[in-house]
């Protein structure tokens, strides 16, 4: 099984590559090779059973989503994304990157032909549902996404559904939560103050919590 992971060298990408390098197999399948994409480039890993590709590129301009998916990877994990305090700021970024580039991908796949079918693991958020919320979220709650990140993630969603409804790809999207704690630096998430308020105080330092103390919230964290 050859996997391709798109934005390999982010927080969760790194994690994910880490993970199937030492298990050497998804499920019960054996992995055979594995390509690592990012735009910053990926750590080439040492001492590996089987060949790892690294590409560096932006996989949201014309013509890159070909290349990547050119040798017909069995399993797409595509986390590439901008976040979503940076989508909010940089408007044209956020819709190019998580919107135009995930489409790209998304037809890219669709055009390889010859019965290619891969599985495509997108990583959604919880920014595509809006405030209020009920006690529990279930499948009917509505769609309201605050921030333009969210919306871009919602329509992948759908993009994702169609397209594998049409039996172009194996389709399924995660909505992560926000991950804590996020190492290095604060990014420009806007949910980033939820890993500040805990790696700060742990650190000695004074950490700002810049919404009410009632805030409801969903987290998750990587072993
Ligand atoms: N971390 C969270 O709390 C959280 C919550 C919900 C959803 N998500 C989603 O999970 C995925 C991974 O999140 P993360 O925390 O690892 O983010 P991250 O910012 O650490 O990693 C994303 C990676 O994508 C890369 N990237 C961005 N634009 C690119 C481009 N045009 N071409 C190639 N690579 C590009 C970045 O360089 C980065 O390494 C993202 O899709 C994110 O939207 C994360």
């Amino acid at each position: 099984m050859h996997i391709l992971v798109l934005g390999a060298a982010g927080m969760v990408g790194r994690k994910l590559s880490e993970r199937l390098l030492r298990d050497g197999r998804l499920g019960k399948t054996d992995i055979t090779a594995m390509t690592l994409q990012d735009v910053v480039a990926p750590a080439q890993p040492a001492k590996t059973g089987f060949p790892v590709n690294t590409v560096t590129c932006d996989f949201a301009v014309p013509g890159a989503a070909e290349k990547l998916v050119a040798d017909r990877p069995d399993v797409i994990f595509h986390l590439a994304a901008i976040v979503s305090g940076e989508a909010e700021l940089d408007f044209d970024k956020g819709y190019r990157i998580n919107l135009d580039g995930t489409r790209m991908l998304l037809d890219a796949i669709r055009l390889v032909g010859g019965g290619y079918k891969p599985r495509i693991v997108f990583t959604s958020s919880i920014a595509v549902f809006g405030a209020p919320f009920p006690e529990a979220i279930s499948d009917e709650f509505f769609h309201t996404p605050l921030l333009s990140y969210g919306t871009q993630k919602a329509i992948d969603e759908l993009l994702l559904a169609d397209y594998s409804r049409r039996g172009f790809m194996d389709g399924i999207g995660i909505r992560l939560p926000t991950i804590c704690i996020r190492p290095g630096l604060p990014n420009k998430a806007a949910s980033g103050f939820f890993s500040n308020i805990l790696r700060e105080p742990l650190a000695g330092k004074e950490a700002v919590l810049p919404v009410s103390e009632d805030v409801r919230h969903w987290h998750a964290t990587p072993r």
